[in-house]
Formats: C-alpha cells, sequence, structure tokens
C-alpha cells in the first residue's frame, strides 16, 4: 500500500488545481512537499517559510521562496489567487491572524490540509493522545507544535462572514500503526526530557490503551474557504 500521505497529498493537489488557479502561495512551505506537487502547473509559485535556511533550498531549486511569517504576509491584496497552508495550522502560533492575512492576499481564496482524527474511534483516540503527548514534549524543548485544530477551530477566524463560503472532507484511510517505531519514537522522545517520570508514566497509559484498542495512522482534513465576489 502507498504512503497514505501520497493518497492525501494527491487528493489535496487535485482539490487545489480543481479551481484552475493562475498563482499560488503556499505559507509555511518547508522542504517544498507540497511545491512540488504543483509545479508547472501554474503561472507563479512562491512559497514563504520561517527557516532561512529552508528557504535557501527551495531558492536553489529554482523556486520562488521569501522569508516570513504567516501572521504577516510581504504581499498585497489579492497578489495570488490561491493561499494554501499544506500541514501547517498546528504549527501557527496564531491562526487567527495567519487566516485572515491569508484571505487578504488571495483573491481567490484558501486551501487547507492537515492532520485531523477521528475522536469517535478509539484506535484514532490512542493515536491522537500520542500526538498531544509528542507534542507536549516538543513544546518543552522550544518548538510551536500544537494539538491539531478541528472543522472548527480552523474556520474560526471567518465564522459569521457573509462574504465567505467553505467546504471541507475529513479523510481517513485505515491502516495501524508500526508499535516497534511507536516505542522506538517514544524512547527517543522521553530521553530529550531525561525520562520524565510524568511524561513517562503517561506513556505507559497510551501503550496500555493501544494494546487495548489498537493505535491508527492519523486522517487528515482538506478544507476550501472561498471569498465571494
Ligand atoms: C510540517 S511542516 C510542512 C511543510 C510543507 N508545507 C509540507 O507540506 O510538507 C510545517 C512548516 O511550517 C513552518 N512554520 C512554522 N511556523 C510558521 C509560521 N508562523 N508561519 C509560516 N510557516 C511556519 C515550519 O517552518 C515548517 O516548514
Amino acid at each position: 500500500m502507498a504512503d497514505i500521505f501520497d493518497n492525501y497529498r494527491d487528493e489535496f493537489r487535485a482539490r487545489v488545481l480543481g479551481g484552475r488557479p493562475r498563482s499560488i502561495l503556499e505559507v509555511g512551505s518547508g522542504d517544498g512537499a507540497f511545491l512540488k506537487t504543483v509545479q508547472g502547473e501554474v503561472g507563479r509559485l512562491a512559497g514563504l517559510e520561517p527557516s532561512g535556511e529552508a528557504v535557501d533550498a527551495l531558492r536553489a531549486e529554482g523556486f520562488e521562496a521569501v522569508q516570513g511569517s504567516a501572521e504577516r504576509l510581504p504581499f498585497a491584496d489579492g497578489e495570488f489567487d490561491v493561499v494554501v497552508f499544506s500541514f501547517t495550522p498546528h504549527h501557527i502560533g496564531d491562526w487567527n491572524a495567519a487566516l485572515s492575512e491569508a484571505m487578504r492576499v488571495a483573491r481567490n481564496g484558501v486551501e487547507i490540509l492537515d492532520v485531523w482524527y477521528d475522536d469517535t474511534v478509539a484506535d484514532q483516540r490512542t493515536a491522537h493522545e500520542f500526538d498531544r503527548w509528542l507534542k507536549a514534549i516538543d513544546r518543552r524543548t522550544g518548538m510551536v507544535h500544537f494539538d491539531t485544530l478541528s472543522p472548527a477551530e480552523l474556520l474560526a477566524p471567518v465564522i459569521g462572514r457573509r462574504d465567505v463560503t467553505y467546504d471541507y472532507v475529513c479523510r481517513r484511510i485505515g491502516s495501524s500503526q508500526n508499535m516497534d517505531e511507536t516505542l522506538e519514537v517514544a524512547r527517543t522522545y522521553l530521553s530529550k526530557v531525561d525520562n520524565d517520570a510524568e511524561l513517562s508514566r503517561a506513556f505507559d497509559q497510551i501503550i496500555t490503551a493501544a494494546h487495548r484498542d489498537g493505535m491508527t495512522d492519523e486522517g487528515c482534513i482538506q478544507m476550501t474557504i472561498e471569498k465571494g465576489s
């Protein structure tokens, strides 16, 4: 079976290109994993990224790349047809500001792809709990890394705006997590916090739940927020 993220990325690519945009800005472009899926498909393709190293690497690969932050985009109103966030919202400190800025810079609207867990299913609740546990350690070690945003949280900055329409799907391809890899990752993470006793106990509880209920890979949310005319 192909990596489920390849499936999610393929679906998202089709969703973004479906509106036939002529220009795309990706906010939080990282190493260009999203940009590469749409390379050659639009007249102007640009990435914005806080990491200077990542910006240099993208430029070396021929991409237009700008160093900056989602909360304040150095672009004019309506400069790009579409603004994309791909696996980035849960890294952004101020989602309200980020989405407002993206809506300002987008002529047509914003496309979002991010991690999503189906908390109605037991094996997803264990996976989500593990994800929260990892992110708690990331935050303790200085990274901006939050829980996944629900559809309501993603939409909160535009709810009530009559000039906006939205459409989203929550997608999940069920596949069990590799528990050996999970344990290995957990050991590495615990070593970053000197095997903190509270976090070790919390992990033991997650593993007990995983043996009882299973633990499956994350799903994704794909969301389109369109500006009215
Ligand atoms: C998980 S990576 C996603 C990379 C890429 N978009 C992809 O689809 O694989 C998250 C990216 O968000 C960037 N990021 C973190 N905080 C940000 C912010 N405030 N504004 C813009 N990008 C941010 C990180 O530097 C990182 O490159």
